[in-house]
């Protein structure tokens, strides 16, 4: 039964994804921590890690170009948005978003950055996944390595008061890592999206209002 209700979840998403003509079902986790936590607040320049096929690219040009009307007050506010994603595969193309074929742990995509956004970011979103060998222990660790390397780019490119969302697997380090990224946010939530599957282990960080 359990297996039942998940199959039908993982389909509903599915047909809704492609009746909305989003790329991926993954766009509503997306929309579902948006809902929750408001990450898009303000948002203009944004970096999506493990952009590939696309659909969190949709759904940030959507918050992106609501903002540049939503916001246009006396605070924060840019007349422009800039979005850059990076995947190591392919990523069809997105009007109006800069996608970037490449490791993101290279550290050519410094340079990258630098070039393209001059500045630095109000929100930078990784849904990196490593390629899991179905060993669980295994799988958290590397991912783990990987989501070290991400945060050093985070710690290095996202503003003052920016925001963060980060996939992780749970497993016996995910408290340890966590408890590093607390002090970097006012404040610091893990978060399980309602379209997430129950049989997933996988869990998103998210940190708002970093603090320097
Ligand atoms: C779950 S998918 C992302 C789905 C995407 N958020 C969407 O909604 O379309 C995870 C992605 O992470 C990418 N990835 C894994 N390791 C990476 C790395 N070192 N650098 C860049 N991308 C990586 C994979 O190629 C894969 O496309």
């Amino acid at each position: 039964m359990a297996k039942d209700q998940e199959y039908h979840k993982k389909e509903r998403f599915y047909r809704q994804a492609k009746k909305e003509g989003y790329r991926a079902r993954s766009a509503y986790k997306l929309f579902d921590i948006q809902k929750k936590y408001n990450i898009f607040k303000r948002a203009f320049y944004i970096l999506d890690i493990g952009c590939a096929p696309g659909s969190w690219l949709q759904v940030i040009k959507k918050f992106a170009e609501e903002n540049l009307g939503k916001y246009n007050d006396q605070y924060y506010y840019r007349d422009h948005f800039k979005i850059m994603g990076i995947d190591i595969v392919n990523t069809s193309p997105i009007e109006n978003v800069h996608i970037v074929k490449a490791d993101v742990t290279k550290p050519e995509i410094q340079a990258e950055l630098d070039v393209f956004f001059h500045s630095k970011l109000d929100l930078i979103v990784s849904d990196v996944s490593i390629k899991k060998i179905g060993n669980n222990f295994t799988d958290h660790i590397r991912q783990l390595a990987l989501c070290y390397k991400i945060m050093d780019l985070v710690k290095r490119n996202l503003k003052f008061k920016g925001s963060l969302v980060i996939k992780m697997f749970q497993g016996s380090d995910f408290n340890k890592f966590y408890q590093e990224i607390k002090p970097i946010f006012r404040i610091v939530k893990a978060y399980k999206p309602i379209t997430s599957t129950k049989k997933s282990n996988e869990i998103y960080i998210i940190g708002l209002q970093k603090k320097n």
